[in-house]
């Protein structure tokens, strides 16, 4: 017997229900999940105190913003829309970083409500410095060593814009100097899905670059260590177990202590860890094909609600959830609707280029295929309205297993409200 992908987070009949009472494609969540890994989160192994920032890029629905946020949860936002998006959902702007490639135009916005700001760049330092006079800022730092789970999720080392580099330390030295501001917290973030074991020795290494500022005369409080805890989402996968990882690098910020005198504070911030496993997308098959080589299932959903798999490759669990029960196995590809030879549900694991055919339940038009562990980097980075599909509708799944709509499905008319018709027809 050959072995599928089971479902985890819905059962087959939760899967029909919620199809049909919101239609598909449907991004549904489970509160349970994600308080449970919240709670897991918030039970990081730490010396001196611990900050759990939710990094709300993998999935800004400001429900799930206020679910953690009800646990004591803070904001890692990375531009200043996230942090505008952050206080929309009544997050206060002291509990939000901003960490961000791009520079906040309006400066103002937030700072003078608590916002706190780790620069990124040099010229970031200095732009704060120009309008924020002697106040405490955070500065992140590429360590010069990084590890993902692909390529484009690493950002450490000299492959990544990331942060500042290390070895720049004068200049940043120089430029907090020159504005009297006091360097509090130090930030590095190596990038999503890394090799615990990386993660564990850039955390020594960030102590050391504390340590230098610490000899310099700033008073760092605070070292971030960033997320990218790496989540199992494949049966086979396994995840980043928090407490193995996290011990150590407690012990090394006691004996940090014993050397130097300094308490640091941990802060952390994982996105994946606290939403991937948590949600699935609920999608229809609209059609069944074949050529010589492949069978196809094509599905009304793919890099509209799930671009991770175009885009780097990543697996997902598909099953197939038949109106009719039935054992019967195929071997498929999985297709999604958009008109791009690139929208696939099935590539091979870490090349978006290469096909990789699944065993499935035998599908036919009207079954539904279930794509899990789609709750992080999925609705907030998908390649919404492509070919014009309305965005799709997300569903949380409450403690009782009630399913509320929190967010509607998009249509035509939102796809072109902005735009202005300037050529006539003739
Ligand atoms: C600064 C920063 N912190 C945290 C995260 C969260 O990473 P992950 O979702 O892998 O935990 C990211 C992701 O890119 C990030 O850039």
């Amino acid at each position: 017997m050959i072995n599928l992908e089971t479902l985890s987070l819905l059962d087959k009949n939760q899967v029909r229900d919620i199809a049909r009472d919101f239609g598909t494609p449907v991004y549904v969540y489970s509160q349970e999940v994600l308080e449970a890994q919240a709670d897991k989160a918030l039970d990081f192994p730490n010396a001196f105190g611990l900050t759990v920032r939710y990094a709300m890029k993998a999935n800004s629905n400001q429900n799930i913003l206020r679910i953690f946020y009800n646990k004591g949860i803070e904001i890692d936002a990375s531009s200043i829309y996230e942090v505008e998006r952050a206080a929309k959902a009544g997050i206060p702007a002291e509990n939000i970083l901003l960490t961000s490639q791009e520079l906040p135009l309006n400066m103002v916005f937030g700072f003078n409500k608590g916002l706190q700001f780790n620069a990124c760049s040099l010229y970031q330092l200095e732009t704060y410095g120009l309008e924020h006079q002697c106040k405490e800022v955070g500065v992140r730092i590429n360590p010069g060593l990084g590890s993902g789970g692909t390529n484009r999720t690493n950002t450490g080392g000299s492959g990544s814009s990331f942060g500042i580099w290390h070895e720049q330390f004068n200049e940043i030295i120089d430029t907090a100097e020159r504005y009297g501001l006091k360097i509090n917290k130090i930030h590095t973030h190596i990038g999503s899905g890394s090799d615990p074991e990386i993660w564990k020795k850039v955390a020594g290494m960030s102590l050391n670059i504390v340590k230098r500022f610490l000899n310099a005369g700033h008073d760092i409080k605070i070292l971030n260590l960033g997320g990218g805890y790496k989540v199992g989402r494949m049966s086979y996968e396994k995840s980043t177990d928090l407490q193995e990882c996290g011990k150590p690098v407690r012990d090394s910020f006691i004996e940090f202590a014993e050397k130097t005198g300094k308490e640091l504070k941990l802060e952390i911030e994982p996105g994946t860890f606290l939403v991937a496993n948590a949600g699935a997308v609920i999608a229809e098959v609209i059609d069944v094909k074949s050529t010589p080589k492949y069978n196809f299932i094509i599905t009304n959903s793919g890099m509209t609600e799930v671009t991770r798999l175009s885009l780097y490759g990543a697996q997902h669990p598909i099953v197939v959830v038949s109106k009719s029960e039935t054992d019967e196995r195929e071997k498929y590809m999985v297709s999604g609707h958009c008109c791009e030879s690139g929208d696939i549900l099935t590539p091979a694991a870490g090349d978006s280029e290469a096909l990789s055919e699944r065993w499935l339940t035998k599908a036919k038009i009207g079954d539904f295929v279930v794509i899990e562990g789609s709750g992080a980097y999925c609705s907030s980075m998908s390649v919404k309205n492509y070919n014009s599909y309305p965005t799709a509708s997300e569903v949380l799944i409450n403690h009782d297993g009630k399913a509320s709509l929190i967010r509607s499905r998009g249509s035509l008319e939102n796809m072109v409200e902005r735009e202005k018709c300037v050529v006539k027809i003739d």
